[in-house]
């Protein structure tokens, strides 16, 4: 039998161009919008209907969706369009892909909690208080009955490369730049690693994993704690001054918790995470 692919719907962001780099054996093809990506055919979720794609389905057998308004403020400023791209458009290609049989993998956020009481379980209950997480958590319900199909809430992933506009990389820039860093000194989180969420969704592929996870580096960390690893690493003190993540001009206030526990998904696919600070040393390290 003809191996199937996997359609990455959003294969020109910044996760899907992972899996695009890791296509060595043609197991994934995109979509994108407006920026061009190879191995990819353009679709505009608003404006274009799925079922018009020139594109043979029986050729896939997954669907990775990464579509999405992806800034909170930009979702807040424009609750709107943000609905119609981050709800309205993603049920319609959920209805096709079920259609077409195919497995569909939704990338949902750690901003489906309030930030009061993390590490997040699975089993905690999620209630948004950022549009846009709300907007994720409907997606999320929407897809509880269909049973073919993996909710990953992905943690605020960082990448490796120098202007991948990440956060570690933000910083070294900015650093480098010899730039005065304002840093968040009251807001926990589990930044996970982008590779490792590639590795992740593969495994979900190849075992048709189904249900509600968290995709993080396991490890409740502070803003500030990092930053001040990465210069330890650097061998650097760049100016730096200390705030609260609700200084920044926001359109809504941020949860001040959002870590997660990824015990679930590391214990059912016996799988690592990239630990934070050992990547902060083995990257950065001069
Ligand atoms: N980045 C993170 O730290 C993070 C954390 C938690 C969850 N997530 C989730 O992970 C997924 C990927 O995130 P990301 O940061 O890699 O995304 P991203 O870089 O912001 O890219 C968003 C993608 O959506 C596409 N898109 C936007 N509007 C569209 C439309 N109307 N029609 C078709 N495509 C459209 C964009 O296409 P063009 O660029 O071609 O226009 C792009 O491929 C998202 O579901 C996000 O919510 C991300």
């Amino acid at each position: 039998m003809k191996n199937k692919k996997t359609l990455i719907l959003g294969a020109s962001s910044f996760l899907g161009e992972y899996f695009l780099k890791s296509n060595y054996l043609n197991k994934f093809f995109g979509t994108y919008n407006n920026h061009e990506v190879n191995s990819s055919i353009k679709f505009n979720s608003l404006s274009d209907d799925i079922s018009e794609l020139d594109l043979d389905w029986n050729d896939f057998s997954h669907a990775v969706i990464l579509i999405g308004d992806t800034d909170p403020d930009s979702c807040y400023e424009n609750p709107e369009s943000s609905n119609l791209t981050n709800v309205v458009s993603i049920k319609k290609i959920i209805d096709f892909l079920v259609l077409k049989n195919i497995f569909i993998i939704f990338t949902s956020s750690e901003f489906v909690f309030d930030g009061q009481k993390g590490p997040y379980k699975e089993l905690d209950k999620a209630i948004p208080i950022l549009l846009y997480g709300h907007q994720k958590l409907e997606i999320e319900t929407y897809l509880k009955s269909i049973q073919r199909s993996c909710i990953l809430r992905l943690a605020k992933m960082y990448g490796n490369f120098d202007n991948d506009r990440t956060l570690f990389t933000n910083w070294v820039k900015d650093i480098d730049a010899k730039k005065k860093i304002i840093c968040a000194n009251d807001q926990y989180f589990s930044p996970v690693y982008v590779e490792d969420v590639v590795k992740i969704i593969n495994l979900v592929i190849r075992n048709n994993i189904s249900g509600v996870f968290h995709v993080s580096c396991g490890k409740k960390y502070r803003r500030d704690f990092l930053l001040d690893a990465l210069c330890e690493a650097k061998r650097i003190r760049p100016e730096i001054k200390f705030c609260s993540i609700n200084d920044f001009d926001l359109a809504e206030n941020r949860p001040l918790d959002v870590s997660m526990d990824s015990s679930k998904i590391t214990k059912l696919l016996n799988f690592k995470f990239t630990n934070t600070e050992d990547f902060i040393k083995n990257r950065f390290s001069v």
